[in-house]
């Protein structure tokens, strides 16, 4: 039987312009996906689009359209953004499918016969464009403390969830699940959230319609958390693909902003163990993006359109840069500056004239054919070794998520193999007609086939780009990353002589 992985996005609410946080989110979990079918995972990579709720019902009566016309114009901004940025997901949900209606619907009556779920009244301050309810002392002068918009009093009939139930059960699963929420700093928060008590938890409402409704109670709509929340079982065919589900389930990551983290730490384990189901086996929340160092906002007028940025720059360029400037976890700032010195530093400079320097070479010296190594000398030991250590920690910070460093570990080898280069001088060996050429821009050709195959998950057409000027013609991600086998000589290679700039340098 394959291994299986499965990779999450949360699903963005169809309301807003999609921008580069949700690419953000969207791009890690390429990532991961990608490394992780090299790897020969098969993998579920979902993601999808949170269509319900008040926002959405408001907006569309502003427009003068149902809900449904409102979320069917504007969902395909993000499944063509999907596109355009090369995301391989596997799967799209939209919360206003029917699959997702049912499925909806069944845990909610499930967990009301065990008991956990109960007829209530609730009365809070209730932040709308927010959806959500605060106490009174939780309220910042009155605002909303996530958005600082005014919030108002409600009170309504509503049906609970027995979240205080779960507040043993929950430390309890994070005490022998150390790596259950990642990274660590997220890790502590919601551990001394839970140790700050549990309050049980609204999931009906009643003040508006757009949204499933309650399977004992049509009065009610289920609460909008409850109900996205749900995607990711949906997403697998909890009830309509047992076998399927039951191959992907437990989630391996759930990737989501630092925003939601408590919804999926601490709202979603506790209904999945009422259900009777594993909890996730991680969570992983990043950071928050600026612009040029400020907030990203509607009113400010500085959202970015990922579609712009990669007009400019390239998919990949933008792809690699989120991950290569900040150590994913923490909050980061995009700037023009920024992406501009990346891509004509780290991809121009150091890879890309790396990459151009040896197929020239191995074009002009070896007629564009490379052969099997010979007798080793000179820093090719150094070099091997060093490329087997860094590909080994590349793996490791890829567990863990640790992009950054899986992507310092990559650009290590390329600054080793600039030093080989000028070190072994292969214009030197060609002059001498000394035949251990050969074998240096061998080694070279293999370490930078090694190299674009680390890069693949973050850059996958620019890495494809580099094997095919390297003569290779199988796709990259057709071949499995294996460390025991990673100095191997391929066969049918094509003529290895002429390579197209392949990061051009950006003028600032
Ligand atoms: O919260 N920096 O949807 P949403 C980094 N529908 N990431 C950002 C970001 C920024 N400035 N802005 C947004 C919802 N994100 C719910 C989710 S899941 C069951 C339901 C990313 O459209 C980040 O991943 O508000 C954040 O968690 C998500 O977009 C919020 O998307
Ligand atoms: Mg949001």
């Amino acid at each position: 039987m394959n291994k299986h992985y499965y990779i999450t996005t949360p699903i963005y609410y169809i309301n807003d312009v999609p921008h580069i946080g949700h690419a953000y989110t969207t791009i890690a979990a390429d990532i991961m996906a990608r490394y992780k079918r090299i790897c020969g995972f098969d993998v579920f990579f979902l993601t999808g689009t949170d269509e319900h709720g008040q926002k959405v019902e408001k907006a569309a009566e502003q427009q003068g359209i149902s809900p449904k016309e409102l979320a069917d114009r504007t969902v395909h901004r993000f499944s063509d953004l999907w596109e355009t940025l090369n995301i391989s997901n596997t799967g799209f949900i939209r919360t206003t499918e029917e699959r997702h209606r049912k499925v909806v619907q069944y845990i909610f009556e499930k967990v009301f016969e065990n008991g956990d779920i109960y007829l209530g009244h609730y009365e809070d301050w209730y932040c709308v464009p927010c959806e959500t309810y605060f106490t009174e002392t939780q309220l910042k002068d009155g605002m909303c403390p996530d958005c600082l918009r005014p919030t108002e009093k409600l009170k309504e009939e509503s049906y609970f969830f027995r979240l205080s139930k779960y507040e043993e059960k929950l430390l309890n699963y994070m005490e022998n699940h150390k790596d259950f929420i990642l990274p660590e700093v997220r890790y502590n928060e919601v551990a001394s959230f839970l140790k700050g008590g549990l309050r049980d938890l609204s999931v009906s409402r009643t003040s508006f319609n757009w949204g499933i409704p309650v399977p004992m109670n049509k009065n009610h709509v289920v609460y909008v958390w409850f109900d996205a929340l749900a995607n990711y079982i949906t997403g697998i065919g909890f009830l309509d693909d047992v076998d399927q589900f039951k191959a992907f389930w437990p989630c391996d990551a759930h990737l989501v902003g630092k925003d939601i983290l408590r919804f999926h730490t601490v709202y979603w384990p506790s209904f999945l163990m009422s259900l009777n189901l594993e909890p996730p086996k991680h969570v992983f929340a990043h950071g928050w993006w600026t612009i040029e160092g400020h907030k990203m906002s509607k009113s400010l007028g500085n959202v970015i359109d990922p579609n712009e940025v990669v007009k400019i720059y390239g998919v990949d360029e933008f792809r690699f840069f989120l991950f290569r400037e900040v150590p994913f976890g923490l909050d980061g700032d995009f700037s023009k500056h920024g992406i501009v010195n990346r891509i004509n530093g780290d991809l121009a400079n150091d890879f890309g004239n790396l990459a151009s320097r040896s197929v020239t070479m191995i074009g002009k010296f070896l007629k564009g054919k490379i052969d099997r190594p010979e007798k080793k000398g000179g820093m090719d030991e150094y070099v091997e070794d060093n490329v087997r250590r860094l590909v080994e920690e590349y793996q490791k910070e890829m567990e863990v998520f640790a992009y950054h460093k899986a992507l310092q570990n990559a650009f290590e080898i390329i600054s080793i193999l600039n030093k080989y280069i000028d070190t072994e001088a292969p214009w030197r060996l060609a002059k001498e007609g000394d035949n251990r050429i050969k074998t240096v821009l061998y080694n070279i050709w293999n370490s930078l086939r090694i190299v674009a195959m680390l890069l693949y998950p973050y850059m996958p057409s620019k890495s494809q780009a580099i094997w095919n000027a390297l003569g290779i013609g199988k796709p990259i991600d057709k071949i499995l990353f294996d460390t025991e086998k990673i100095f191997y000589f391929m066969d049918d290679l094509g003529t290895i002589d002429k390579i197209n700039p392949i990061f051009p340098r950006i003028e600032g």
